[in-house]
């Protein structure tokens, strides 16, 4: 509890965070504080035996969604029509994971030490670039903001600038015939940068080379700033700015490589 609201909890105070006057509110709020205030009242006299702290929040309309619900969302989708019985993810938000577990097995590489109480976890610490796994061994490879990263020291890796193209050709090796690699990355329409060390902003064709080998499925853009879908002509050209990329590619069989 932040050290000025541990002493007002003292006398049944504390500071919100929402400090909007009631002239900034719009309509719809000014109604809700005028019925918060009500039942502030009664919540006081409440007869449960819980002491009541003043503390306003206002969260009522749509529910947000983020870019990460984008992406989690596309994933979801293919996962949940193709069903792998095993699964190769690399870097990507432990939260996700964590829900994908719930249901799969799950192979989880990241250059940075995790630890999992899951049976169903297999934790792998590596580096995405030399992955210790056979050729052809997973149905699924799912990889999300893991590529712009690497061998860009931020997280501990070393020094490589090949690092991604590296990682990426891993991914396609361990990864089954047929089988689909879903990957997300930070994309720009503007000029290709590394911005050192915080990621690299591809564009397009360079995340298009990457998947010279594999067959199409899907992939979708995401405007980070309002945290929606757009199109690839409305990738933001700001250097300073990026917006993510989100692919489905499928391995193909082996006859059709030769
Ligand atoms: C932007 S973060 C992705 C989200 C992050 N896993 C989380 O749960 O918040 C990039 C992830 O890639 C991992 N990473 C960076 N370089 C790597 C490498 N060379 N090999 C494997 N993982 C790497 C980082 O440790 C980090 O977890």
């Amino acid at each position: 509890m932040n050290p000025v609201n541990k002493v007002l909890s003292l006398f049944g105070v504390r500071l919100s965070r929402v400090n909007k006057t009631f002239k900034q509110m719009s309509k719809e709020e000014k109604e809700f504080k005028e019925k918060y205030e009500h039942y502030f009242k009664l919540a006081e006299n409440n007869k449960r035996g819980f002491k009541t702290i003043k503390t306003y929040r206002y969260q009522v309309g749509e529910h947000p969604s983020s870019t990460k619900d984008l992406e989690f969302e596309f994933v979801a989708h293919y996962l949940y029509k193709s069903k792998p019985a095993n699964i190769l993810d690399i870097g990507s938000y432990r939260h996700f994971i964590l829900g994908l577990l719930a249901h799969y097995n799950v192979t989880t590489v990241d250059i940075r030490g995790r630890k999992s109480i899951l049976e169903n976890e297999n934790v792998v610490t590596c580096n995405a670039k030399a992955l210790e796994f056979s050729d052809n061994s997973f149905d699924t490879v799912v990889s999300l903001e893991c590529l712009p990263h690497l061998g860009l020291l931020r997280y501990g890796d070393d020094f490589d600038l090949d690092a991604d193209i590296k990682a990426f050709k891993e991914m396609i090796r361990v990864l089954k015939p047929g089988g689909l690699l879903i990957f997300s990355t930070a994309i720009t329409g503007g000029e290709p940068c590394i911005v050192f060390n915080a990621r690299r902003n591809y564009s397009y064709k360079m995340i298009r080379d990457f998947c010279h080998d594999l067959d199409y499925v899907e992939e979708k853009f995401i405007n980070r700033r309002d945290a929606c879908h757009c199109l690839l002509d409305e990738i933001t050209t700001d250097p300073n700015f990026f917006d993510y990329y989100i692919g489905c590619w499928r391995k193909r069989q082996v006859k059709e490589i030769e």
